[in-house]
């Protein structure tokens, strides 16, 4: 299996262009996630990457089949501003704390979601970052695909202006992840379960369609994971983002993989659907024919999922235009979750 995600990665870096001048960065947490950033920053042709995991297996796989710079054990005995930029994706109780040293330090960071599993130290964090001005942005992936920037385009050129909306979906976690028992996904004390997980991506395409969170009830509940796991495995979530009343519904054990979105305004409703992990299409209907027209359709978009977020943490780093979630907007969005989840 390693021998053909190499050989994958190295079809997919010769496709990239090739910098001369090459961006430093460190990759914190080098498991499931870190990997993927690490071949994503590779794959942009921009960044030489080092890794940093306190599993030296972890690292001596990563070494092995990536060309990465330096490799590191101990986060703390690292000097940051020898790096461009730094990406966090330990899991999410070390979040803060390992933010928080980039934004005293003045270095750049991605930081994986959640923000964190409480609010204990997201103000100091935020204020640091703003008093040192320190570049950063929240890894929610989705904020750089093309399928959903477009979406957001297209609410806008069609002035749905929505004033109720629909997030539902999921897939098998275990699937995707077999060893989900041995990883933050099954511990509370980590920011397992589906809430911080998989809803808080949802919760920051909600905030970005359609603005900030405000009142919420949630529902949640372990149906299927049973032991497994000390977490929830499905969400509802009802709430008010912006001026819209919006439902949320997702769960980490449905069969086929699906998204669904629906943003209803006075002019219309727009639709975006993923059916199984391929395809994702946008739709509109201004009336009540039953005909729904499409208006973009994206195939094929996960491979790249990561490239396309290290190329847009570029921009930003670069100071143009990007669309990356910002630390407050991460911040707002744990807060959201963390209060209506006690409420359920
Ligand atoms: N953006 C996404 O779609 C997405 C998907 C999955 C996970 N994540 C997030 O990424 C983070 C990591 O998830 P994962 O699936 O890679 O988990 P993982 O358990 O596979 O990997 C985490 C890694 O961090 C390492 N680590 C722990 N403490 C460390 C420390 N102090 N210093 C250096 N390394 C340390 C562990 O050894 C492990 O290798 C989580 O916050 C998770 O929520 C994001």
């Amino acid at each position: 299996m390693r021998q053909k995600n190499t050989l994958d990665y190295k079809r997919r870096l010769h496709e990239t262009e090739v910098f001369t001048v090459k961006k430093k960065i460190l990759i914190a947490g080098a498991g499931g996630i870190g990997r993927k950033h690490v071949e994503g920053f590779l794959r942009t042709g921009s960044f030489s990457v080092s890794i940093c995991d306190t599993d030296f297996v972890k690292t001596d796989k990563i070494k092995a089949d990536y060309p990465v710079e330096d490799i590191f054990n101990d986060f703390n005995s690292i000097n940051l501003n020898d790096f461009e930029a730094v990406l966090i994706s330990t899991p999410a109780n070390y979040h803060v704390p390992m933010a928080s040293l980039c934004a005293v330090r003045g270095v750049p960071f991605l930081l994986e979601k959640p923000l964190s599993l409480n609010m204990d130290g997201v103000d100091v964090l935020v204020n640091a970052v703003k008093k040192n001005n320190v570049k950063c942005a929240a890894g929610f992936t989705r904020r750089s695909i093309p399928s959903f920037v477009k979406l957001r385009e297209l609410l806008g050129e069609k002035k749905v202006m929505p004033k109720t909306a629909v997030f539902s979906g999921g897939g098998d976690y275990r699937k995707y992840r077999p060893d989900y028992r041995k990883i933050y996904f099954a511990r509370k004390s980590m920011g397992g379960g589906c809430i911080l997980d998989s809803v808080s991506h949802v919760v920051d395409l909600a905030q970005w369609y359609l603005g900030k969170p405000a009142d919420g009830y949630c529902l949640y509940d372990n149906l299927i994971f049973g032991d497994t796991v000390e977490t929830e495995d499905c969400a509802v979530i009802s709430a008010r983002f912006g001026g819209a009343l919006v439902s949320i519904s997702n769960n980490v054990f449905q069969k086929p993989y699906t998204f669904f979105m629906e943003f209803i305004g006075e002019k219309g409703n727009m639709r975006y659907v993923m059916d199984g992990r391929r395809k994702a299409a946008i739709t509109f209907s201004g009336d009540d024919s039953g005909k729904w027209e499409e208006l973009a359709c994206f195939e094929n978009e996960i491979p790249d999922f990561y490239v396309n977020q290290a190329k847009n943490f570029l921009n930003l780093l670069e100071g143009k235009r990007n669309t990356m979630t910002t630390i407050e907007e991460a911040a707002q969005n744990l807060e959201f979750l963390l209060r209506v989840k006690k409420k359920g």
